[in-house]
């Protein structure tokens, strides 16, 4: 009978999962714990860190109730039955691996502690994505300094996604829980199903050994991305051939072998996990030998990058008469999708740095994403962003180029041209006359969300690009030329 369940890690994964564990199983004590001061103060305030629909609601009932933030790991950890590990697993900058393998150092030191301070047999499970054959290493770390104690470590993916973490929770397609095919491995799988079975259909819980668990996750994120990849590499053959992508989208996601989601073509894939976790897949091909299929996954990830790209200098440099330089352009949206506040591996970053390499002057307005987040996103390195928040939390001197607004009126007030970076719902409801009136002329609308309706647009007086559809008279696409493409960044 589990009592107490302990999580390391406060964040987008760690805290939204821990509260609906309270809500959903009230005998059950719930601590979610992090290094983070900040973080647990913001979770234990009216503000919770990250913005997520209905979040609020389910920790406003069991916060103090069953459900607890706290920095003191080490109590919690010992006095817990089930420990989730959700801490950093940023993509290694230095090394071997560098640029595509996950760095371990925050996982290893979650374990070290755990075998420091456990003083009864502890079930162990990876909650944040990690590489496959992670547990085996954690293993390694826990039974080597383990005085006797019992640990078995089970991978229970997270399959949410930010913006319907709530529901996805409530209403899961599945839980995956892998394991030790032991007869200790297969008792820990049936302690945490017993927790899900508090609100999950058993025939939606499936268990699995632990290498195939942790590589279902990787998998399906790969898959999802490829689909992007995939109908973005169609948008662009759209606009060559004046098809409209979202015709298209649709005239192939009525296939019911295919399906209708994830077939949005975007200025690119962002978020916590796509890019990492397929960088992780390529470098286990690479590692098992396999070149052919890391070239395979790889292209999915090169493929979103060139988006990004094209996006900034196809589209607004270039239909800007390659002179973009002390021009004001104005982005709306700077989250990685609507309904969440995470700017993490967001496409705007790329579209903005692309923009501010051109001189432009930039003004940007998100409902959900701080002026100091923006900042930092615009200073920081690549791959930087996953270390954990404390050690970002340097103020970086601000990008002398970027105004951050909170209205989409004032940010493009003056503006030559607008990006729409994230689908928020607001965007689509905007008077676009109003923003007209204000604008330089030609004023240019850029929408690499397909949230705008065109026509209407164009009626307006705009001149508009929207992502794979048909293009307005002035906008040509201009083909890469050799040396911009040996230019371009790349992560291979
Ligand atoms: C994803 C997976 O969906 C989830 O199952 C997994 O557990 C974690 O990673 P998340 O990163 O929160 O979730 O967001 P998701 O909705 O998958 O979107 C990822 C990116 O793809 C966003 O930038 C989104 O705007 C983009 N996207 C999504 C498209 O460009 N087009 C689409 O059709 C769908
Ligand atoms: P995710 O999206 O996977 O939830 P986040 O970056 O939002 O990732 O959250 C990870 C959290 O883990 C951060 O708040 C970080 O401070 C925390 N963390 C990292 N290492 C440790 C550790 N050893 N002990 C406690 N918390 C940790």
């Amino acid at each position: 009978m589990v009592k107490k369940i302990c999580c390391i890690g406060a964040g987008y994964v760690g805290g939204p999962t821990m509260a609906v564990i309270a809500l959903k199983c009230p005998s059950i004590e719930v601590v979610v714990a992090d290094i983070s001061v900040d973080r647990i103060t913001a979770w234990n305030s009216d503000l919770l860190p990250i913005y997520e629909p209905g979040l609020e609601d389910v920790v406003k009932k069991c916060r103090g109730v069953n459900l607890f933030f706290s920095t003191d790991t080490e109590k919690h950890i010992s006095e817990a039955d089930i420990i989730f590990v959700s801490v950093n697993t940023p993509t290694k900058t230095c090394g071997i691996g560098a640029g595509k393998a996950a760095d371990l150092t925050y996982w290893e030191s979650a374990a070290r502690m755990i075998a420091d301070v456990a003083k009864s047999d502890k079930i162990v499970v990876e909650k944040s994505t990690v590489p496959v054959k992670t547990a085996e290493a954690i293993e390694k770390i826990l039974t080597h300094n383990s005085k006797g104690i019992n640990f078995q470590v089970l991978s229970n993916p997270e399959f949410l996604a930010e913006g319907t973490a709530i529901q996805d929770l409530f209403y899961p397609d599945r839980v995956l829980i892998g394991g030790r095919e032991t007869p200790g491995g297969q008792k820990a799988i049936e302690t945490l199903k017993e927790v899900y079975s508090n609100w999950v259909p058993e025939d939606r819980i499936i268990t699995a050994n632990l290498w195939s668990a942790e590589l279902s996750k990787l998998a399906a994120n790969a898959f999802l991305a490829q689909r992007i990849s995939s109908v973005n590499a169609i948008s662009a053959l759209c606009e060559a051939t004046g098809a409209d992508i979202t015709v298209v989208a649709d005239a192939v996601g009525k296939n019911t072998s295919i399906g209708p989601e994830f077939l949005s073509a975007s200025v690119g894939f962002g978020g916590s996990c796509f890019q990492k976790d397929i960088l992780n897949l390529v470098y286990l091909c690479e590692c098992h030998g396999l070149s052919e299929v890391a070239l395979y996954w790889k292209h999915v990830v090169q493929m979103n990058d060139y988006q990004k790209d094209e996006v900034c200098r196809a589209w607004v440099v270039a239909s800007m008469f390659n002179a973009v330089s002390d021009k004001k352009i104005a982005i709306l949206g700077f989250a990685f999708k609507k309904d969440t506040g995470d700017t993490r591996e967001t496409a705007a970053i790329d579209v903005c740095k692309g923009l501010l390499r051109e001189k432009a002057e930039i003004s940007i307005y998100d409902p959900h994403v701080t002026e100091d987040q923006i900042q930092r996103d615009l200073t920081m390195n690549k791959f930087d962003w996953d270390h954990p928040i404390h050690l970002q939390q340097m103020s970086p001197s601000p990008v002398k180029q970027v105004t951050v607004t909170w209205d989409a009126y004032e940010a493009t007030k003056g503006a030559h041209g607008i990006c729409i970076l994230t689908e928020w719902d607001e965007f689509k409801q905007l008077d676009y006359k109003k923003i007209y009136d204000n604008m330089k002329k030609p004023a240019f609308l850029f929408d690499g969300r397909n949230v705008v309706d065109p026509e209407k647009l164009r009626e307006i007086g705009f001149i508009v690009y929207s992502i794979g559809r048909p293009l307005d008279a002035w906008l040509k696409h201009i083909p890469l030329t050799e040396d911009d493409k040996r230019k371009r960044v790349k992560h291979f």
